[in-house]
């Protein structure tokens, strides 16, 4: 079997999650920072058979994809509350999981409307002669946030971002 070079491209879609954590996102920084880690064992694997292997990594799309509503996040809390543990329940205390709930709601609404960056950035990926092994379509305050908390030692990320 012969393989012809640069004949494959791989594009996984990621998140800025992928890179950075975030309160309450464990269960989705989990899985974002699996997929670059799958993706970058890939890229190394598949360099030699001449394909590449890409990671898009969207900031906040939440609400042109409608992956949330406040209905849906409402349920899945309700279900969470319910099925606690007595002990757990008691420690966090119920005005907590309900602001952090609320919190959630909000974030419905937000984030970008247009996806366009999104499509451009898997377009260029998919089609560029030399596609970038990671791109950012995301607003300039979480490409900078980003930045810090990749580039910078973590005391000093956590001095600016943890409060
Ligand atoms: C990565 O993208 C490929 C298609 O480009 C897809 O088949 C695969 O399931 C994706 N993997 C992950 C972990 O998202």
């Amino acid at each position: 079997v012969s393989l012809s070079p640069s004949v494959g491209r791989v594009v996984n879609i990621s998140s800025m999650l992928g890179r950075m954590a975030n309160p309450a996102r464990s269960p989705y920084c989990i899985t974002k920072f699996g997929v670059e880690a799958f993706s970058d064992c890939l890229r190394y694997e598949m360099y030699p058979l001449g394909v590449k292997v890409s990671v898009v990594e969207p900031g906040n799309f939440i609400a042109a994809t409608s992956l949330y509503s406040p209905e849906s996040i409402r349920a899945i809390a309700k279900k969470m509350w319910d099925e606690l543990p007595e002990v757990v329940r008691k420690d966090y205390g119920k005005k907590y999981f309900d602001e952090k709930i609320a919190k959630m709601e909000t974030y419905c609404s937000s984030g970008s409307t247009d996806t366009s960056p999104v499509i451009d950035a898997v377009t260029h990926a998919l089609t560029a002669t030399t596609p970038y092994t990671r791109y950012h379509p995301m607003d300039y305050y979480w490409w900078l946030r980003m930045q810090i908390v990749t580039h910078l030692p973590g005391a000093v990320s956590d001095m600016i971002y943890i409060r």
